[in-house]
């Protein structure tokens, strides 16, 4: 191969130069999420011919029917983390407590959340669905049992965030804190291959992606930013689109390369909704690591989602994540410092 090709290993053995005390270990674990996502991705292009598609039978720590690709996903970000050395946890959207490691295997000083797979109830009809997962270093002293202190860590603490888009093509992006880097899966040689270097989030986009159903159960604030977004004349002259998957990754992935904003606000749907439906720790957090990077910011509608103390595992928030100027919008409504 003539052309120097960057690839994701390539790319965190660069990073990992800046950090002259570096054991490998986070180059490791890094490697074994890329690992983890060639399994699932090979699974998700096969789905419909390995009878891995439609119900699993069992249900989420949410009470949500688990599909096989769920399961098939959890195990094999599980399976592909265990070993490797380099975390002392795991946390799981499908598993309820923390993932105990093996004593039989060493383990290190780093922790992963993750969604092992976003957007399931897209998985049977074929619409672009992914991974997220973000990574902490423990607070507390190695050897030590793991405790809540080094697992409900504030999202400004990640060393690390990323996600995987199994779409088109399977993407892997992800940020140290450095930059966002977009790596695309070769599957001629199974090699993710730098492919967007440097990505930034316009600081203003045309796309608003809402799940507009839920609007008669949203506060005031949020019905009157969708109303000002519906206007053809608005202020800002902008002719907004409205763009939603149903899957976050898919519905942020497109707003981070062409700008836009995502909101899953708060409603009073259900005793839970008023919290909003994503989940802090392995789905807000990530992604507002990720799109802070990359220019834009991510906030609840009033409080940045990155300085957000965790209380649990699983905790939702409502999310307004995306282009920064938009972000700014939809919080002056929310906050009812605009009604127009
Ligand atoms: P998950 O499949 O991991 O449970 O996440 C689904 C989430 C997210 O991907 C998406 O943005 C949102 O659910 C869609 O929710 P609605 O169907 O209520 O709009
Ligand atoms: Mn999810
Ligand atoms: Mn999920």
């Amino acid at each position: 191969m003539s052309e120097f090709v960057m690839t994701l290993q390539r790319h965190i053995l660069e990073q990992g130069r800046n950090y002259p005390t570096a054991t490998g270990a986070f180059t490791r674990l890094l490697g074994d999420i890329a690992l983890a996502a060639k399994l699932i991705s090979h699974n998700v292009n096969k789905a419909g011919l390995l009878d891995i598609v439609g119900g699993a039978g069992g249900e989420n720590v949410f009470g949500e029917a688990q599909q096989k690709l769920d399961v098939y996903a959890n195990q094999a970000m599980i399976k592909s983390l265990a070993f490797g050395g380099s975390l002392c946890a795991m946390v799981s959207e499908e598993n309820e407590d923390v993932i105990p490691l093996s004593d039989d295997y060493p383990t290190g000083k780093y922790i992963c959340h993750f969604d092992p797979l976003d957007g399931s109830s897209n998985i049977d009809v074929n619409v672009s669905i992914g991974t997220i997962f973000s990574i902490y270093r423990r607070v507390t002293p190695e050897g030590q049992p793991v405790t809540d202190e080094d697992v409900l860590q504030p999202g400004y603490c990640q060393v690390c965030a990323g996600y995987v888009i199994y779409g088109s093509s399977t993407m892997l992006v992800y940020t140290t804190g450095a930059g966002v880097y977009g790596f695309t899966l070769d599957p001629d040689f199974g090699s993710f291959i730098l492919s967007h270097p440097k990505i930034r989030i316009p600081t203003k986009g045309r796309i608003y992606s809402v799940n507009i159903a839920n609007f008669n159960f949203w506060e005031s604030g949020m019905q009157n930013y969708v109303r000002w977004s519906l206007q053809s004349e608005r202020s800002d002259s902008r002719n907004l689109t409205n763009r939603y998957i149903g899957s976050l990754v898919a519905d942020f992935h497109r707003n981070l390369l062409k700008g836009g904003i995502f909101v899953y606000p708060s409603d009073n749907k259900s005793e839970s909704g008023r919290d909003g439906k994503l989940r802090l720790m392995y789905e807000a957090n990530p992604l507002a690591f990720i799109v802070e990077q990359a220019g834009g910011s991510a906030s609840d509608g009033h409080t940045r989602i990155m300085d957000k103390k965790p209380t649990s595992l699983h905790q939702r928030t409502p999310l307004v994540i995306g282009s920064k100027e938009d972000v700014q919008i939809v919080e002056e409504f929310i906050q009812n410092k605009r009604t127009s």
